[in-house]
């Protein structure tokens, strides 16, 4: 995915362009590009493959002077990160400039058309051909009307697309529209802006608007901003959505990355998201938006999700399963899109999603909802496409996550799952109202539980020297915990590259066990659970083959301190469930050691972006 962002009005336009980019440079980041229209009526271009901060450089230095201009950041889909293929992408007479973020899978064949009437093109993107179309519509059919330009275009392409277009000869005006690529608009006193996300907005205005799928807004320099839909009718009410999100929460505010941040805020998040959850009624889930008697005969819960989201549904099924007795089934949100999935009028679909906007995942929850299910959403961003798209939308209010490897949502997600596996166990009569508060109460102990491990840091900075010459590692865990393995592996691999292969513990011997050697770093997550034993005896087989371990073990259990290389102590949890809860910290934190001893960039780890919102 890419980032976008526009501006038109008093103001420098470089000022707003530069800040949102590098608000937004989560989104990608291999190269980055401004253009600006000068007094003169000039369009003027600073493109660079690289980072926004090298896109500050070269914009401070060519001191680019207008009060209307458009940004991007990118994470390359066709076409090499090179200056060439950084957006903005121009027409021929270079009066036109282009950012997108999306595909265009028909720019094939347009570049075709394109080039064989004449137009010339300087990049190897899909984007390109959208400045062309709309510099033919600009001249012919639209007659000078940019937003009728940029309709004209979009009539013609397929796939989905954020577009923010500027034209010399419109000075003060921009034109932003989109189809499945997130876009907000805001209207303030200084200017109108746009970008691909809210917090970018966040520091100019507690309110923006959210563009439906082919809607036009033609901004301007006054502020003010007209919508269209794609029949070209004014859109009277469009939606609004409140900024409730501190402009702050996306700096570093000391933290020397996003990641240890992000770390840190885990305690204060679930804290927010416990908040009043509970009554003399049990959990509070009104976003559910489904009755006591619907809850009750749920006949089964698909879970559908990517990435680190997917490892917290593995824990929710867990809970679901064993609170509601309803079956559940998770699935890669990549993989149910290829399937069929086994659905009646009974069956809830659940998606878990960070972002809210992971293309495979919005593509599994629509087909899911065409075929009948009720889709609730657990999501972190305001206003994302998954909170739109679904029957009901929990937040789980962790503020944004900038890191690309995600940490606090992780934890805050599978506290929000916790919340709806009680909300519906209680419903379907499966769990009594003190049981439901004997589990919330454990929920509320987590915070104080991952402040103790955050404390201990220490430890996994000298766990993280047996990383130092390894090629690959192996990270153990059962039950809960061999999802906190899978985690843990898929934290230590996209920030460090050092490959790690995550198994249950008891299938180490079915395969794995052959990768140990002397040397071999294992990290074993052994709490003290009903299953610690067996982990211990896995722990003994690895040693047995020369492999380090680092255990992640419960404090006082000195058989594991006295076994392993290195032990990353977790205090007592209240129940078992909740190990994963405060375990993942150590393993969080062990990763960033091991990534920076690495000289690795934690926040922005190569080939990856925050959402991948290409299937
Ligand atoms: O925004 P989403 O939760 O839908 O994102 C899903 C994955 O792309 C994401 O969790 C990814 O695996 C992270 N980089 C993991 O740290």
């Amino acid at each position: 995915m890419c980032g976008v962002v526009g501006y038109t009005g008093r103001k420098q336009a470089v000022d707003f362009l530069l800040y949102g980019l590098e608000t937004l440079e989560y989104r990608g980041y291999d190269s980055a590009g401004v253009a600006v229209l000068s007094a003169g009526q000039n369009l003027h271009l600073v493109k660079v493959a690289g980072r926004v901060a090298a896109l500050r450089e070269r914009v401070e230095a060519a001191n680019l002077v207008g009060t209307t201009g458009i940004g991007h950041t990118r994470w390359a889909t066709h076409g090499a990160p090179t200056d060439r293929n950084a957006h903005p992408h121009t027409s021929c007479d270079g009066r036109i400039a282009v950012v997108h973020n999306g595909i265009i899978e028909n720019y094939e064949a347009l570049r075709r058309q394109l080039m064989e009437q004449g137009h010339t093109f300087k990049s190897d993107t899909d984007t390109e051909v959208v400045a062309h179309l709309i510099e033919d519509a600009w001249a012919g059919p639209a007659k000078g009307d940019l937003a009728a330009a940029v309709r004209n275009a979009c009539d013609r392409l397929e796939g989905a697309w954020a577009l923010a277009v500027t034209c010399a000869d419109v000075p003060g005006q921009l034109v932003v529209t989109r189809n499945g690529s997130p876009l907000v608009v805001a209207s303030c006193e200084d200017g109108a802006y746009a970008a691909s996300d809210v917090m970018p907005l966040a520091k100019v205005s507690s309110s923006c608007i959210q563009l439906d799928d082919h809607d036009i807004a033609t901004l301007h320099q006054d502020g003010s901003i007209e919508i269209e839909d794609r029949d070209g009718r004014p859109v009277e009410h469009p939606k609004t959505l409140e900024v409730d999100w501190d402009a702050s929460a996306a700096t570093l505010g000391g933290y020397s990355d996003f990641m240890a941040k992000e770390i840190a805020e885990q305690p204060e998040a679930i804290r927010r998201l416990l908040k009043d959850r509970l009554g003399e009624h049990g959990v509070y889930l009104d976003e559910l938006d489904m009755s006591g008697e619907e809850l009750a005969v749920i006949d089964r819960i698909y879970i559908v999700a990517c990435g680190t989201s997917y490892h917290v549904s593995l824990i929710a099924r867990e809970l679901f399963q064993d609170w509601a007795k309803v079956p559940v089934i998770c699935e890669y949100a990549s993989e149910l899109n290829y399937k069929e999935p086994l659905v009646t009028e009974h069956t809830l679909c659940v998606i878990i999603t960070q972002s809210g906007e992971t293309a495979d995942t919005l593509t599994a929850a629509r087909r899911m909802r065409a075929l009948g299910c009720k889709v609730f959403a657990i999501t972190n961003v305001l206003g994302s496409s998954a909170a739109r798209e679904s029957d009901g939308t929990m937040y789980i209010q962790a503020g944004p996550e900038v890191c690309v490897a995600s940490t606090k949502a992780y934890t805050a997600q599978m506290v929000a799952s916790a919340l709806l596996g009680l909300r519906i166990a209680a419903a379907r009569g499966e769990m009594d109202a003190a049981e439901v508060g004997r589990h919330f109460a454990s929920l509320e102990q987590v915070p104080a539980l991952m402040e103790e491990v955050i404390s201990r840091r220490w430890q996994d900075k000298q766990a993280a020297a047996v990383f130092r010459n390894a090629r690959s590692s192996l990270f153990l865990g059962r039950g809960v915990n061999s999802t906190t393995a899978y985690e843990g592996a898929l934290k230590l691999k996209e920030i460090s590259y050092l490959h790690a292969e995550a198994y249950p513990a008891g299938e180490m011997k079915h395969g794995p066990i052959a990768l140990l050697e002397p040397g071999f770093p294992v990290v074993a997550i052994v709490p003290a659970d009903h299953v610690h034993d067996k982990t211990v005896s896995n722990i003994e087989e690895s040693i047995a083959r020369g492999a380090t371990v680092v255990a992640v073990a419960t404090d006082g259990d000195e058989r594991v301190a006295k076994l392993c290389e290195h032990t990353l102590w977790i205090p007592t949890c209240p129940e078992e469930w909740i190990v994963p809860l405060v375990a993942i910290v150590h393993l969080q934190l062990l990763a960033r050691y091991v990534a920076r001893s690495r000289g690795c960039d934690v926040d922005k780890p190569r080939n990856l972006a925050k959402s991948v919102t290409v299937e």
